[in-house]
């Protein structure tokens, strides 16, 4: 066997490894698979975790659960991207959070509303209403255990996130009514462009 030489823009793409996954849109079943444990931390998970990366930064998002690129594994990607200081036009600072096998060990009764949007439901943003803080388990990319009490925006996006790990989309959450006509919205955006 001989050892194929890569031309210059082959090696470069090989270097500066950017994959941008495609990701799922409703009402695409896949998004509906219950994902399964992550028994292992291999250099397969860590590509998958990458590409999430890359995929959530370029959409642009600030999380992105595993089955949204079709994969159904219990994993998470966030990244708030918040602005390092309150002074205004500060530049976002990026903050990568990985979450395998997370779980929410606690609620509280306290509930916060954020107006939240999907990847996998592109443009349409509603009202969803979830626990303000919670206490949740997880682990890292290095296969670290966190438990950490988590809230504002962090704890909407995880339990958002977490969410997509049993095939639930946010607008499950609202009324009927207004999946109807989310959806509806949502198509006809489609036929549009
Ligand atoms: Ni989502």
């Amino acid at each position: 066997m001989r050892r194929g030489r890569l031309d210059k823009a082959v090696r470069s793409a090989y270097v500066r490894r950017m994959a941008i996954r495609p990701i799922l849109e409703a009402p695409d079943p896949r998004l509906r698979t219950i994902s399964t444990r992550v028994e292992a931390i291999d250099d397969d998970l860590q590509t998958l975790i990458d590409d999430m990366f890359d995929t959530m930064y370029d959409a642009p998002g600030i999380g992105l659960a595993a089955i949204q690129v079709g994969v159904p594994k219990r994993v998470l990607v966030i990244d708030l991207q918040e602005p390092e200081s309150d002074e205004e036009g500060a530049p976002p600072v990026k903050n990568p959070m990985v979450f395998i096998n997370p779980e929410i060990l606690k609620g509280s009764d306290d509930l916060s509303v954020y107006n939240e949007g999907c990847l996998s439901v592109p443009d349409q943003f509603a009202e969803v209403e979830r626990p303000s803080v919670i206490r949740a388990s997880w682990m890292d990319r290095e296969g670290r255990i966190h438990e950490e009490q988590l809230d504002g925006l962090l704890a909407t996006c995880l339990q958002h996130e977490m969410d997509h790990l049993e095939g639930i989309l946010f607008i499950d959450h609202l009324s009927r009514l207004k999946r109807d006509m989310l959806m509806k919205k949502l198509n006809k955006a489609r036929r549009a462009a």
